[in-house]
């Protein structure tokens, strides 16, 4: 096998999908429809032709409005079941799903409408797929603190149903220490922390998120690679990074593919994963992200396996699951 065959077929974690960002514009035309929303674009193709981005920000602003046709708990469920069918397709056996409730509860979606639609696609999953997966609350940096308590004050009734929270949107100005009290809440009711950083902002936002969040990953990081003491720092302390290639492409965080730091990342050492954030926008699921990387880098089986060993070690799941996916990929590897 080559190694990009070998990175399509073995078994795989995922922990950085905003399931927002996995609606295809034929399932938001179908929810428009099923909803008796009007949508600002002609046809599918139309909406399809708008996914030309030059940052971050212009990316935001056509995810929002897409998300907008999600109004009831089927809708949430819908979106969710069509992620874990790609999922399934791509040998992801474990997977940690971002879901943004401010974009929904600002236009009225009540946040048992949100959680339990994703949960149980979910359960689902785990039962009709195989696949284990988890929720991580996100909050939107781009609101305020305030904003952040009170969206964690709404989820609190849910709190079995999620393990975790981050912070997610649009990065620049908004420094992970404005939710320095908000994570530290979260902290004490044993959330799982993880954010948002080194995307389009500096290796100065990857510290904040380490030492005023006290994150145990970081998502994205990929401008780590700027401060020498952070990349030690990363390393030492086995701080996994959950990089997504097709979407830094998309964004214009890299030139070309060739030019991705994935390999520098592996060669100094850190944890690093590959995911696809908005696997709908940015042009692939994990399977796309996978091989269009390892093509573009030459990477090497070595290179392959310690990335799907990463993504195992650097999931939220208990030990025991963490070997019986660990064992899953060894089998993978001999036969
Ligand atoms: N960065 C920040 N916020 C986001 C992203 C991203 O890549 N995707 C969805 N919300
Ligand atoms: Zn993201």
């Amino acid at each position: 096998m080559t190694p990009t065959q070998l990175a399509a077929a073995i078994p795989k974690a995922e922990l950085h999908i905003h399931i927002e960002g996995s609606l295809e514009p034929e399932l938001i035309f179908a929810l428009a429809q099923r909803n008796g929303l009007s949508l600002p674009y002609a046809s599918v193709e139309v909406l399809r032709a708008a996914y030309a981005f030059t940052d971050l920000q212009s990316f935001l602003d056509i995810y929002y409005a897409g998300a907008s046709v999600l109004l009831h708990e089927a809708d949430f469920h819908d979106m969710a079941w069509a992620y874990f069918l790609r999922a399934k397709a791509d040998n992801v056996v474990h997977t940690e799903i971002f879901f943004d409730p401010q974009t929904h509860t600002a236009r009225g979606v009540p946040m048992a409408a949100v959680i339990n639609g994703l949960s149980s696609a979910c359960d689902r999953a785990r039962a009709e797929l195989g696949i284990s997966a988890s929720l991580i609350l996100c909050f939107l940096r781009h609101l305020s603190e305030e904003d952040a308590f009170a969206t964690l004050e709404a989820a609190l009734p849910h709190r079995p149903r999620f393990i975790g929270v981050g912070l997610d949107s649009s990065e620049v100005g908004h420094p992970p220490s404005k939710f320095s009290r908000v994570f530290a809440r979260c902290r004490e009711l044993d959330l799982r922390l993880v954010a948002h950083a080194g995307e389009e902002g500096p290796p100065a936002y990857i510290w904040e998120a380490l030492n005023d969040l006290k994150t145990e990953r970081i998502d994205h990081g990929v401008r780590s690679l700027e401060d020498p003491a952070l990349v030690a720092e990363l390393a030492r302390t086995r701080m996994p990074l959950t990089v997504c290639p097709l979407s830094n492409l998309k964004l214009c965080v890299v030139r070309d593919l060739k030019d991705h730091p994935m390999k520098r990342l592996l060669d100094a050492g850190l944890c690093a994963t590959v995911n696809s954030d908005d696997p709908a926008y940015f042009g692939g699921y994990m399977n796309a992200n996978f091989v269009q990387t390892v093509e573009a880098l030459r990477l090497s089986r070595d290179d392959v396996i310690t990335l799907a060993r990463n993504s195992f070690e650097a999931s939220f799941v208990s030990d025991e699951r963490r070997a019986e996916l660990m064992a899953k990929l060894d089998q993978a590897i001999v036969s």
